[in-house]
């Protein structure tokens, strides 16, 4: 892959997009590897986390790739708009939880691929944006649906009708980056989670991911219905036999992801 770097470490994944030149902008060579990359993890059953970054110095992504969507057709442009929504849905479907430690300017496409991830962590020099109207078009890998999901319509409205970036405070105070610490912390700080996260019963933590994603968009009935139905499953698990028995007996559990 020229452009997408897939490392794994014990139970750790990071995929990072490396494109600096073009501040990690997306085109679809890059959405193409990074689709790649995303069925390499999912098919990783020792993995228990991944974190999604930017290479370079200044950004996470800076958008889709401008110069190659200049020219396009109605027809090119919501194909390139599926395979961005079908990549970014992938990201999202994996069962193991999913950080992104946005490092710089994570701007349109780069802003919704965070938002794809199951929650942010930010460097302080994180910017973030959907600048799509300043190009006169909208968000197009997911953004206008996602960012209203988690900031609110509001919120969502100022930032894409304005098409104006805010800081890495600012992002923390609307509730789209949960953490906010200095450069040289940020992968280390994502690490921290992803080793706590990796002690945890793995099918659970899969399962409580299945359940809130679930359950997100539905009426909170129907939503508890789909949580009463992951609780009782996990009972068929040797691993949580094995959590309750070490509770019980005093000792470290030793789970088998099974
Ligand atoms: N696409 C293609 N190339 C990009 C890019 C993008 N989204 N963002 C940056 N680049 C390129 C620049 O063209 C420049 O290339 P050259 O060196 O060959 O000229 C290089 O990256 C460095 O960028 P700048 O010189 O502009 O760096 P800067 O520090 O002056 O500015 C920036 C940084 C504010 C992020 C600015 O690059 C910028 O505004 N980028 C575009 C952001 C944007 O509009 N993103 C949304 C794209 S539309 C989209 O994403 C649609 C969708 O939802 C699917």
């Amino acid at each position: 892959m020229d452009f997408v770097k897939l490392e794994m470490d014990g139970a750790l994944a990071t995929i990072t997009i490396d494109r600096p030149k073009a501040l990690n902008a997306l085109n679809r060579q890059v959405l193409s590897e990074l689709s790649d990359a995303i069925g390499q993890v999912a098919a990783n059953r020792s993995l228990r986390t991944l974190i999604v970054t930017g290479g370079g110095e200044k950004a996470f992504v800076a958008g889709a790739d401008i110069a190659e969507m200049a020219n396009f057709s109605n027809a090119e442009a919501l194909a390139f708009c599926e395979q961005g929504h079908r990549v970014l849905d992938s990201l999202e479907a994996l069962p193991i939880p999913v950080i992104a430690a946005v490092n710089g300017f994570a701007l349109g496409g780069g802003c919704e691929l965070a938002l794809a991830c199951d929650f942010i962590y930010a460097s302080e020099k994180a910017k973030f944006g959907l600048p799509e109207v300043t190009l006169a078009v909208i968000p197009g890998f997911g953004g206008t649906q996602r960012l209203t999901r988690i900031v609110g319509r509001a919120r969502a409205k100022e930032m894409i009708f304005s098409g104006d970036m805010i800081d890495a405070a600012k992002a923390r105070e609307i509730g789209l980056a949960l953490e906010v610490v200095p450069p040289a912390e940020l992968i280390e700080k994502c690490k921290k989670l992803a080793a706590n996260i990796a002690k945890r019963g793995p099918l659970a933590v899969a399962q409580a991911k299945r359940v809130i994603d679930a359950g997100a968009d539905l009426k909170l009935g129907d939503a508890n219905a789909i949580e009463r139905d992951g609780f009782m499953k996990l009972f068929a698990t040797a691993d949580q036999k094995e959590g309750m028995a070490a509770f019980l007996a005093k000792r470290p559990a030793e789970f088998k992801n099974a």
